[in-house]
């Protein structure tokens, strides 16, 4: 395999898991409470995480020696607004940053919204609240005019599903909801707030503008046509909602008749501004789910059936085949043309170092198989021009605190110190030899 000069390959982070909330000034976010009610294993939480605040040169220079041309990273909104006035530490420390991506010929790619929502718009009902996508406008416009000629890609939020529905109606992530009116709430709101940002960012001239959609592949269990159909609520749900807003300015009908009755008054007055031309758009692939008919509740479909497939260690089937038909499916069905990036792929696995080396295959034919599939997609013609992997270094997992590591740089956390894994040497012999695919 062989990666083409002119496309980007890079790694991606996210401020709350690596940078360390307790360092120069950071304010309370809505995972720390989360963390303290019993949110994530062992109530861990991002206080410290891989304290990415004191170590960002080094990571920038494992990012740069691997021979990477990009890095995705996030803001931290509580770290640049705390409370209503600016951090200037926090303006600092994401200045210092960015030049120091610049100086080291990385190119950056930032997130406004990777999560971390500030505890005082959480208390006031959070993403359930449409004020909250307008207090994303302003930050977004704080970010603008502040760092925006400097980046190179800006994407809006990162993941709404997860955002929205993992959050607000599974219960999973911050804030933890399970009702079906807290979700749809947030499934619109979550794309206000884009919308907003999307408005405000243009407004300060800051240039390729996008928002990064997770996908996951919706596999019926059976060929009986009632599977069938769960899988395609299932699909809708997670994928057609929020890439058919952005893209054709509508919901689903087959989505919507679920959602609608819990939906914000006059959420239609936001379609247009939701539809506006984005530059680019970020897909996040992992896995795929196999999908059962189980008319017990609201759903047609209930828990997701164990597949047969190899699976990571937070038990994720590894289905490559998915990427490649979700690159080809925004090109057909929704965005001829646009340029695309995969934003995030990447694999979970219990990596140990062993006499200072840490050897994770599997990882590397993860990474070896989803890209083969990102390139196929570019070489029928999508217009793919880059691929990120999940990620630089082993962090804060979210829900699972510290137990799942997706790193390509191992991170003792009692230490703080950084290994490289195999796979960090596969990308850094990878990057070395590129040139067309023969
Ligand atoms: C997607 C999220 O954007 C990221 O924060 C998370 O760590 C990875 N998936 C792995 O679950």
């Amino acid at each position: 395999m062989r990666i083409p000069h002119d496309f980007t390959m890079g790694v991606a982070t996210a401020a709350y898991q690596i940078e360390g909330t307790n360092f120069g000034g950071c304010g309370v976010n809505h995972w720390d409470s989360f963390a303290k009610s019993g949110g994530t294993i062992n109530g861990e939480n991002g206080a410290i995480a891989c304290d990415h605040f004191h170590h960002w040169q080094t990571d920038l220079d494992l990012i740069k020696t691997a021979g990477f041309d990009s890095y995705r990273f996030s803001f931290s909104w509580p770290r640049l607004f705390p409370d209503e006035a600016k951090n200037p530490k926090g303006f600092d420390f994401y200045d210092r940053l960015i030049d120091g991506m610049l100086e080291r010929g990385l190119s950056p790619s930032a997130t406004l919204y990777h999560w971390d929502l500030p505890e005082r718009f959480a208390q006031n009902g959070g993403w359930e609240n449409r004020d909250t996508a307008d207090h994303f406008g302003d930050f977004a416009q704080s970010v603008g005019a502040a760092f925006g000629d400097r980046l190179d890609h800006v994407a809006t939020i990162n993941e709404p599903w997860c955002v929205a529905w993992l959050s607000h109606f599974l219960g999973h992530h911050a804030p933890g909801k399970t009702e079906l009116k807290s979700g749809a709430l947030a499934m619109h709101n979550i794309l206000a707030a884009h919308a907003v940002g999307m408005s405000a960012l243009r407004t300060q001239n800051v240039q390729n503008l996008g928002i990064v959609l997770n996908m996951e592949y919706a596999q019926p269990a059976s060929d009986d046509v009632a599977d069938f159909r769960a899988a395609q609520i299932y699909d809708g749900l997670y994928n057609r909602w929020f890439i058919s807003a952005i893209c054709k300015g509508e919901y689903p009908a087959d989505i919507l008749q679920y959602l609608e009755p819990h939906m914000p008054k006059n959420w239609q007055d936001d379609m247009a501004q939701i539809s506006q031309k984005v530059d680019w758009l970020g897909l996040n692939y992992y896995t795929r789910a196999i999908i059962k008919d189980d008319q017990s509740g609201i759903f047609p479909f209930g828990e997701t059936v164990r597949g047969p497939l190899d699976k990571t260690s937070m038990d994720w089937e590894i289905y490559p085949a998915g990427l490649n038909y979700f690159l080809q499916r925004i090109h057909d069905d929704y965005a001829p043309n646009l340029p695309l990036y995969v934003t995030e792929n990447g694999m979970a696995w219990h990596d140990q170092t062993i006499a200072g080396k840490v050897s994770d295959q599997q990882r590397i034919s993860y990474f070896e198989s989803h890209i083969a599939a990102a390139l196929k997609a570019r070489q029928n013609g999508v217009a793919l021009q880059g691929y990120y992997a999940w990620s630089l270094l082993d962090n804060f997992e979210w829900a699972f605190g510290y137990s799942e590591r997706f790193g390509l740089v191992h991170v003792d956390f009692e230490t703080q110190k950084r290994t490289p894994k195999d796979s960090w040497y596969w990308f850094q012999n990878l990057l070395s030899q590129r040139g067309t695919i023969t």
